[in-house]
């Protein structure tokens, strides 16, 4: 399977670290064999080989390409639209910056892979979250696979569990925590710190961005809902559609209230065929949400023939989210 990489940041590098460190594994086991033909960035450029690039090599010059050797048939600088639409992948893996508003300029490189013949596979949440009518129709049209299992939850199959474990059960209703550094707030707040100096210590670990509010306003948790609207229940949510709500205004004396009446505060994420929402809840201690501590993610699947189904694990990380694309190339290499 020929790969072109958009975006090298964490998540690229974590994906073909997984690559480079698996290689003989995956062949073994599931004769998957898999070549990075282009990589590109915003700011460092492109790099492409049709007959494919040194994984090594690349984590080697991952911050910057000059330091990526000359060989035969190597190319530098092309337009990043341009690699995407001539090069010879098989895939593009798009794990560039997200923008929740636009999705761009993502989306116009997913349009571009799939009207060039090639499959689609995406840990960014914006062009998924904006344009994934359009995304479904031209891949459709290409007869090509749009894959996004990184987007929600990282590497934990939260949209294979849905769509394919549970498949034959209906689904009525999602629910979980989808935001990993709420999470870790509210539960060092349950530990005793204030909101600031949680939020001050989750930026310190670096779960935090400088600038948090897409996660502390909910609008990180938001963007996985209208994910899981549209993969689910096939409803075309927005967040204008949408109650969301994110942690701010929780204080110390609102978690210690919780806790003495046997509750937690959790920020719970909750998807229905009929709408979603983003709200801090109070939630019982028998609740499975109520176990889910620090930076880790969960979803409950309400259905019809197995009544709740929840399941914990890892919502971000570079192994972690890189192993969601891979799991998406798998299934993809397995059709
Ligand atoms: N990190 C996680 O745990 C995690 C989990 C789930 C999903 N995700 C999603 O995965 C994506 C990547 O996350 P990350 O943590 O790897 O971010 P990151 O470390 O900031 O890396 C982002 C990469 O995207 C590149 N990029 C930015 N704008 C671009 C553009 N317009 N065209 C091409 N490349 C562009 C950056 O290149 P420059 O450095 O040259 O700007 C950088 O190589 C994001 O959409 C994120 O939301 C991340």
């Amino acid at each position: 399977m020929k790969i072109a990489l958009i975006g090298f940041g964490v998540v690229g590098q974590g994906l073909l670290e997984i690559l480079r460190d698996k290689a003989a594994d995956l062949k073994t086991q599931y004769g998957f064999e898999a070549q990075v033909v282009a990589v590109a960035t915003r700011s460092k450029g492109t790099l492409y080989n049709p007959a494919g690039l040194d994984i090594p090599a690349l984590l080697a010059a991952a911050d910057d390409f000059s330091g990526y050797p000359d060989s035969a048939g190597l190319t530098r600088g092309t337009d990043i639209l341009d690699l995407i639409k001539t090069c010879n992948a098989d895939v593009m893996v798009e794990c560039s910056h997200t923008n929740l508003q636009t999705g761009q300029p993502a989306l116009d490189y997913c349009y571009a892979a799939l009207d060039s013949g090639k499959h689609v596979v995406l840990a960014n949440k914006g062009p998924v979250a904006v344009g994934y009518n359009e995304l479904v129709a031209r891949a459709a049209q290409a007869g090509k696979q749009l894959r996004f299992e990184a987007t929600v939850m990282a590497g934990t199959p939260s949209i294979r569990l849905a769509l394919q474990a549970l498949a034959g059960c209906k689904i009525t209703e999602a629910r979980g925590i989808l935001n990993g550094t709420t999470n870790y707030i509210l539960t060092q707040m349950e530990g005793g710190m204030s909101y600031a100096e949680a939020l001050a210590q989750a930026q310190q670990l670096g779960y935090a961005e400088a600038d948090p509010a897409g996660d502390v306003e909910g609008w990180d948790a938001a963007g996985k809902v209208i994910i899981l609207a549209r993969a689910l229940f096939n409803s075309s949510i927005t967040f204008k559609d949408m109650d969301v709500k994110g942690i701010t205004a929780i204080t110390a004396d609102d978690v210690k209230a919780a806790a003495q009446a046997g509750e937690k505060w959790k920020l719970v994420a909750r998807v229905t065929a009929d709408g979603g929402s983003v709200q801090p809840m109070r939630v019982k201690l028998s609740n499975p949400l109520a176990a889910v501590s620090g930076a880790t993610n969960a979803i409950t699947y309400t259905t019809d023939l197995l009544g709740d189904v929840t399941l914990v694990g890892s919502g971000a990380g570079r192994l972690q989210t890189g192993f969601g694309l891979l799991s998406d190339l798998l299934d993809i290499y397995a059709r």
